[in-house]
């Protein structure tokens, strides 16, 4: 049989070989990135790349429960990780439990993340002393964007690490089995990696952190726009244009279907 990652086995690579981690909110995109990583986040990025919405605010439990159901079907050796997403964790410690606890039940995922530093730390407690392993996400929290005002890179600014840093103390002491640090400049995200006693799993954090993230789409080169620190390791946006092109004008021509398509008659008996 078969023994998917652990929370546990994540949290133990602090100081060892970098954690490889990409989302995926589909079976099958999920059974390639199986293959190479060793955690599959299905990211509530999901409202930006699969539902076209701005942000990730309107992202629902539900929407999260059935990609991260669709992701454990498709993967069989990762850890996989499931968003919860705005609105379903932030009113109360039970109101987290009770989105998370569907969010287990529901998908069988191995654990959930939730964005916020020392004001979600006791939530993460009521989770972890639960039995629910927690991955927090500091720095730029994108399910606060009508509070922050923009998407901008954070701790740019050393009169502006000590909160950042509070939040990566108060996540680690929280329990958390490790923490995505999103867009903070590369000092602070060695500091904070350095400090802390889980891993931190870097997404425009540098290559000091314990491992790496990125959005597959982005990565991929499907993402219409991308940020700053991502790397694009292909161009599928143009491959995908080509071939719906000719497609469209192999139908339109009668080019396909060809002979090697279509069903003829069976003999008479
Ligand atoms: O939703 C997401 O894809 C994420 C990663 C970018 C860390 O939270
Ligand atoms: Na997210």
């Amino acid at each position: 049989a078969i023994r998917r990652k652990t929370a546990p086995d994540i949290r133990s690579r602090k100081n060892g070989e970098p954690i490889v981690m990409l989302t995926s909110y589909h079976a099958h995109t999920a059974a390639l990135v199986d293959r190479y990583c060793d955690v599959i986040l299905v990211g509530d990025s999901l409202g930006n790349v699969m539902h076209g919405f701005e942000t990730t605010v309107p992202v629902t439990l539900d929407m999260m429960i059935l990609q991260g159901h669709a992701v454990m079907r498709g993967s069989q050796h990762a850890l996989v990780v499931v968003d919860m997403p705005f609105g379903s964790y932030e009113a109360s410690k039970e109101q987290a439990f009770h989105s998370a606890v569907r969010i287990l039940k529901e998908t069988h995922c191995g654990a959930v993340k939730l964005e916020g530093g020392a004001r979600m730390a006791e939530t993460i407690a009521f989770l972890v002393e639960r039995g629910i392993p927690v991955m927090g996400h500091i720095g730029l929290t994108p399910q606060s964007i009508n509070a922050l005002g923009s998407f901008r890179a954070q701790g740019r600014e050393e009169e502006s690490w000590a909160p950042i840093e509070n939040d990566a103390l108060a996540v680690a002491q929280a329990g958390a089995f490790s923490v995505v640090v999103e867009a903070v400049a590369e000092p602070l995200a060695r500091k904070i990696t350095g400090t802390i006693d889980i891993p931190t799993i870097g997404i425009g954090a540098s290559a000091a952190c314990d491992g790496q993230v990125l959005v597959l789409e982005d990565m991929l080169g499907l993402s219409p726009r991308a940020p700053k620190f991502v790397r694009r390791y292909g161009n599928l946006g143009p491959m995908i244009e080509a071939a719906i092109q000719g497609y469209a004008a192999d139908v339109r021509s009668r080019a396909f279907p060809g002979p090697e398509h279509v069903y003829g008659m069976k003999a008479k008996a």
